[in-house]
């Protein structure tokens, strides 16, 4: 129930206009070869701020490819993708966390023999030089300070960060990846198949989470195949078939079965060709 009533109440707030200031991310004609095999075929796609994309099809319809490219691990085969309005070539993961893409991956990418804290700083780990140049020293303090900040300001309750993230649940490595990729003010958060593995109460978090990352402005892709996932945190859908973009819905004029037909099918339904 309460599901259903973030649904409405958030898809309420979904802005439908194309392209505009609202835009972090345009796709533009992006097409993807793997020898003789488009597994990307002119795919042009907005992703703006504050909203929450369900980014859906069936196995092998594109969309890990899709978000690889994002993400700076493909280069695409053609076609160009802009950001902030300017043609921008994410030619590396580095790229993509300079231009503020953070991606959670269903394994997560967290380090699971390290504490909580040191892995919000992976590869950014603050450091305090003793004798310049020759001593540095890492800021254990200062890191779980900050790290427990965060946790707080997402309303995460994690029992000790000193503890291995491989003692905590699935739905706790979740939020920690998350609110990750807050910390470093991500501009875009890809969330690939978050709840898959999770208690019904953990998925409630992460979808709550993916919510608020929205409604601080942050640009969110969600994959799912869980059709109340995309009922309840979505704003709008685009919806990937054989590699094509079949369609894009705003969230609130559809329904489950519809989705459910369009995935199969590749067809957007009959209202969304009128609309
Ligand atoms: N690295 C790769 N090399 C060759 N083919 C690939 C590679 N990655 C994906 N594909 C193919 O591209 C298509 C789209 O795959 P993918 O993006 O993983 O789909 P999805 O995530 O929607 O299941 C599939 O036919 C898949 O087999
Ligand atoms: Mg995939």
């Amino acid at each position: 129930m309460r599901r259903e009533a973030d649904a409405m109440m958030t898809n309420a707030q979904a802005t439908p206009d194309a392209g505009g200031t609202d835009c972090f991310l345009s796709l533009r004609g992006v097409t993807k070869r793997f020898g003789g095999l488009h597994a990307l075929d002119d795919v042009s796609l907005d992703i703006r701020r504050g909203e929450v994309l369900g980014l859906l099809g069936d196995n092998g319809a594109g969309k890990t490819t899709l978000v690889k490219i994002i993400a700076g691990v493909y280069q695409p085969t053609s076609g160009e993708i802009l950001c902030n309005g300017m043609v921008e070539r994410i030619t590396s993961p580095d790229r993509a966390h300079h231009l503020g893409i953070e991606t959670v991956f269903q394994d997560l990418a967290l380090v699971p023999n390290l504490a909580v804290a040191d892995n919000f700083f992976i590869g950014r780990e603050m450091t305090y030089d003793i004798v310049p140049g020759l001593i540095r020293i890492l800021r254990k303090r200062k890191m779980e300070t900050d790290a427990a900040e965060t946790l707080k300001q997402l309303d995460i309750h994690i029992p000790s960060l000193r503890v291995n993230v491989d003692s905590l649940s699935g739905g706790q490595r979740q939020a920690i990846a998350i609110a990750r990729a807050m910390r470093w003010k991500a501009n875009l958060v890809i969330l690939d198949e978050p709840t898959a593995a999770l208690s019904v109460p953990e998925q409630n978090k992460v979808l709550e989470l993916a919510r608020k990352l929205a409604r601080q402005g942050v640009a969110v892709i969600y994959i799912t195949h869980n059709m109340n996932d995309v009922m309840a945190v979505t704003d709008r859908i685009a919806l990937l078939y054989r590699g094509r973009l079949a369609g894009e819905l705003l969230t609130r004029q559809t329904n489950q079965n519809e989705i459910v037909s369009m995935i199969m099918s590749g067809k957007p339904p009959a209202s969304a060709q009128r609309a």
